[in-house]
């Protein structure tokens, strides 16, 4: 990115992000779920997400479609804007997480750089937690939610991920969730797990 503004001076704030993770009760963190369309996505993240509601942490999701109606309106899906487009998401989650929030973002987020460049510019090393949303392709291609395989298949969609462009999957994620092989509320508890035992959120908050 080309940084066009200048006698730009980040303003240090009077609460500091402990402050606000203390009062909050867990973690500022990203949890960045990528995988193929059709994985589940959307799907754990707001699980999660409801869950992690129900037990007063403070958490909101970043979902592909809503994003791109707004905030990246102006993106498509060339490799390019594909790759402004998580760039974006990343800075916003990093506010969330600065903010004291778990940040859960639900992109397909198919390119292995892009990942990797909010996880090297993150405040903290462990602010970024990669959960790769495993899914084989014929199955997220069975599922399809939103009739998108369909379409691709047909040809009307052009750069479509699994299809006619690439995934790449992560190499060293935080966390698998194969939703294949298990049902929604193993994947969602899988993640809370997770969360418990590294600290993110506080153990005795997760009945494990
Ligand atoms: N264990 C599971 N976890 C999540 N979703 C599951 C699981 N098992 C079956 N599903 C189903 O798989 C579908 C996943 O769709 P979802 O919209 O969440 O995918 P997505 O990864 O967000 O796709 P996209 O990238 O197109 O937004 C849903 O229909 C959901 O009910
Ligand atoms: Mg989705």
């Amino acid at each position: 990115m080309m940084q066009k503004s200048t006698n730009v001076h980040w303003h240090e704030g009077h609460v500091s992000r402990e402050d606000r993770e203390s009062r909050n009760g867990n973690r500022g963190a990203i949890l960045w779920f990528t995988g193929l369309s059709g994985s589940g996505k959307s799907t754990l993240a707001n699980g999660v997400d409801h869950r992690l509601h129900e037990l007063g942490v403070s958490s909101y999701v970043l979902d592909g479609d809503n994003v791109r109606h707004g905030l990246n309106g102006d993106l498509g899906f060339s490799p390019e804007d594909r790759t402004e487009n998580i760039r974006r998401i990343g800075e916003v989650a990093k506010l969330f997480a600065d903010a004291g929030t778990l940040a859960l973002t639900a992109f397909i987020s198919p390119y292995r750089d892009d990942r990797d460049r909010i996880r090297a510019t993150t405040a903290r090393p462990n602010d970024f937690v990669e959960i790769f949303v495993s899914c084989p392709l014929d199955v997220c291609e069975q599922r399809d939610p939103k009739g998108l395989y369909k379409k691709a298949r047909a040809g009307e969609i052009p750069e479509f991920t699994g299809i006619s462009a690439p995934y790449e999957e992560p190499l060293s994620p935080q966390l698998v969730v194969d939703t294949a092989e298990n049902s929604l509320e193993e994947c969602v508890d899988l993640v809370l797990k997770h969360l418990a035992a590294q600290g993110y959120i506080q153990l005795s908050s997760v009945a494990l």
